[in-house]
């Protein structure tokens, strides 16, 4: 029997539905959830360590993804923000209920992100202190050090701290040693209360992609990632030129778990290249995984 034209909606609609109870199964806050997986099996974006800023994250799928993949707050450090709030915070990243548009808001993630970083530089600077006074105690010739270590040694530290341990009074600390591209991935799954009208509901999703992308700029490491939710159309088609330009390798993805009558779509951007200065290589999937291991590396052999 080929199915009629309502009968399709109905079977998509039941096909998207069973997302919904997967999510509520597997305690997913969303099925949004699964479509930053299906893009995360594909592309890889997200790695243990990474600092993510997770735009219209309520109520929290994605952020559950990524704190998951990144290893938050033991190991990566996720900001996750809405207009609305995510309730429950999602407790291993730092939820901000604020509009991202805004520049205040966007000062609040690049000093969380800048104080995140701060937090693990001393971290990683008293472990290494620790380790060159028991290296100092093990040498038989100087006992004084010893007495030194016993007295002065830190306890070790769970690394790295807990998002809830970078607060709104912590944030104004110097950011002296800090990279000026603190972060590895920007994800935008932010999306506008919808009209009706599709030129219009398109203009603004697309608009807040965009707004995204202007903050990722400036702050995403080389090599970085980018993933943003559009709405199919020649706004769309213009920010996918415009990442072009940006990134090595840009994907347009149409997940499973997304509705197929919805105009929705992401738009993922692999391999960041600061502009103006030469790009890192990723031109195969086999080399982006390498790039970003070496990234993974390199973030914590700095710790
Ligand atoms: C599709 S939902 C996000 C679902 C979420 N990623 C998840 O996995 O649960 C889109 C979200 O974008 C948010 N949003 C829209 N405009 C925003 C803005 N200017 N700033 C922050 N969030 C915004 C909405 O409040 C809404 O919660």
């Amino acid at each position: 029997m080929v199915a009629s034209g309502s009968s399709k909606q109905w079977l998509r609609r039941h096909v998207s539905d069973a997302f919904v109870r997967q999510a509520r199964d597997a305690g997913l806050r969303s099925r949004a959830a699964f479509k930053l997986k299906e893009i995360q099996g594909k592309h890889r974006i997200l790695r243990p360590g990474q600092v993510v800023v997770d735009c219209g994250a309520a109520p929290g799928g994605w952020t559950q993804v990524a704190t998951g993949l990144v290893q938050a707050p033991r190991r990566g450090f996720v900001v996750a923000i809405d207009l609305l709030p995510l309730d429950p915070p999602v407790k291993q990243a730092m939820c901000l209920q604020q509009d991202f548009t805004l520049p205040a808001s966007q000062d609040r993630i690049r000093s969380l992100v800048r104080q995140y970083h701060v937090l693990r530089d001393e971290e990683a600077k008293e472990r290494r202190l620790a380790r060159q006074q028991k290296r100092n105690a093990a040498k038989p010739s100087s006992p004084a050090s010893n007495e030194v270590i016993e007295a002065s040694e830190p306890e070790p530290q769970p690394a790295p701290s807990r998002p809830d341990e970078v607060t709104a009074e912590t944030v104004e600390k110097p950011a002296h040693a800090v990279s000026t591209r603190p972060v590895d991935v920007v994800l935008s799954d932010m999306a506008p209360s919808f009209s009706g009208n599709k030129s219009l509901d398109r203009l603004r999703t697309v608009g807040l992609a965009e707004s995204a992308l202007d903050f990722a700029v400036p702050l995403l490491r080389p090599g970085g990632h980018f993933c943003c939710k559009i709405l199919q159309g020649p706004e769309a088609d213009e920010l996918r030129t415009r990442m072009r330009s940006l990134f090595e390798n840009v994907f347009y993805e149409k997940p499973k778990s997304s509705r197929t009558e919805s105009a929705e779509g992401f738009l993922v951007g692999v391999g960041f290249r600061v502009p103006g200065e030469p790009g890192t290589t990723r031109s195969t999937p086999r080399e982006a995984e390498e790039a970003d291991l070496v990234a993974v590396a390199e973030h914590e052999g700095s710790q």
